[in-house]
């Protein structure tokens, strides 16, 4: 017998649900990371990994050009890093910013807040940590509609400074 359209889901919801993790966030509340980056780094798929154990939802798409979609979300040119990505069609985010500054940035933004970033790649942070490397103390930048740039929150490798 075939099974109807209406068993597969039924089917598949209930898979949902057993995934469930006690103590995950419920699915409603999980925030979706649109990610641009190059099939060749291997350290982009390490803060995808990053963000996903942090609850985040990541929609992943390898791209030749990344930086075509970072002209399309309006990043600074003078931040730049490996990857570009956008919170929920939102917040913008460029290289390997921490869960910490995004749940922040989200929960508490200031006014004209477009994006944030963590240029170059600092050894350490999430992403990009080096077995026998010490953490680099690096800055997440923040940057506004009108262009303004400031220092967000200063990090030593996956803790604040
Ligand atoms: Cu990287
Ligand atoms: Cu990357």
């Amino acid at each position: 017998m075939k099974p109807s359209r209406r068993h597969l889901l039924a089917t598949g919801l209930a898979a949902l649900g057993a995934s469930a993790l006690p103590g995950a966030l419920p699915a409603a509340s999980r925030l979706r990371v649109d990610v641009w980056w190059h099939p060749g780094c291997g350290c982009c798929s390490h803060w995808m990994d990053h963000l996903r154990a942090e609850g985040f939802d990541i929609a992943s798409h390898p791209v030749e050009e990344v930086g075509r979609h970072r002209r399309e979300l309006g990043t600074p040119s003078n931040l730049l890093s490996c990857h570009a990505a956008q919170v929920d069609g939102g917040l913008v985010l460029e290289g390997h910013v921490p869960a910490l500054a995004i749940r922040r940035a989200l929960e508490d933004a200031a006014p004209g807040l477009r994006g944030l970033a963590v240029p170059a790649m600092p050894i350490g942070s999430p992403g990009m940590e080096i077995e026998g490397m010490a953490p680099e103390t690096y800055d997440v930048i923040a940057w506004a509609e009108d262009g303004r740039q400031w220092v967000f929150l200063t990090m030593q490798g996956g803790i604040p400074a």
